[in-house]
């Protein structure tokens, strides 16, 4: 039974219900966020869509980053073996891949229809999840587990 039991992750904690709450947030910026339906909007309500767009931007800005910081530590403490130098390079790269995904994501905030930029948030925010979180930081927790 104990084998089919989910592996908690020792690296999750209060960034977990950040990012959960900032999902929820960007959920709340628009109930209609296409692209090709922002010209339908007033300027006032597209000015406070880019507004809350940068709000919840900064905070996945301020999430990524605490997340590369405490992990840095913990995967320069790693064991030296093949195993955990090959993960502390992927780890450390995909780090590097979401935080210009992020900056590019940015660049483009101010310009066009914010709904473009809600889904793109919204994707990256996801990806990180989905393609960071479950998949290295999980196995970072279980090289510091010793599995
Ligand atoms: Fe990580």
């Amino acid at each position: 039974m104990a084998d089919h039991a989910p592996q908690e992750n020792p690296l999750a904690d209060a960034a977990d219900a950040d990012l959960a709450r900032l999902i929820e947030d960007a959920a709340q910026i628009c109930a209609d966020a296409a692209a090709e339906r922002c010209g339908a909007c007033p300027a006032h309500r597209l000015a406070a869509c880019r507004e809350q767009l940068w709000a919840c931007g900064h905070r996945f800005r301020e999430l990524l980053l605490r997340h590369v910081m405490r992990e840095q530590a913990l995967l320069a403490g790693l064991p030296c073996t093949e195993a955990a130098w090959k993960h502390r390079i992927r780890h450390r790269d995909h780090h590097q891949e979401f935080v210009c995904g992020y900056n590019r994501l940015v660049m483009d905030l101010g310009r066009g229809h914010p709904g473009g930029h809600l889904q793109g948030l919204e994707s990256l925010v996801a990806a990180w999840t989905r393609e960071h979180v479950l998949v290295f930081d999980a196995e970072l927790a279980a090289l510091l587990a010793g599995k």
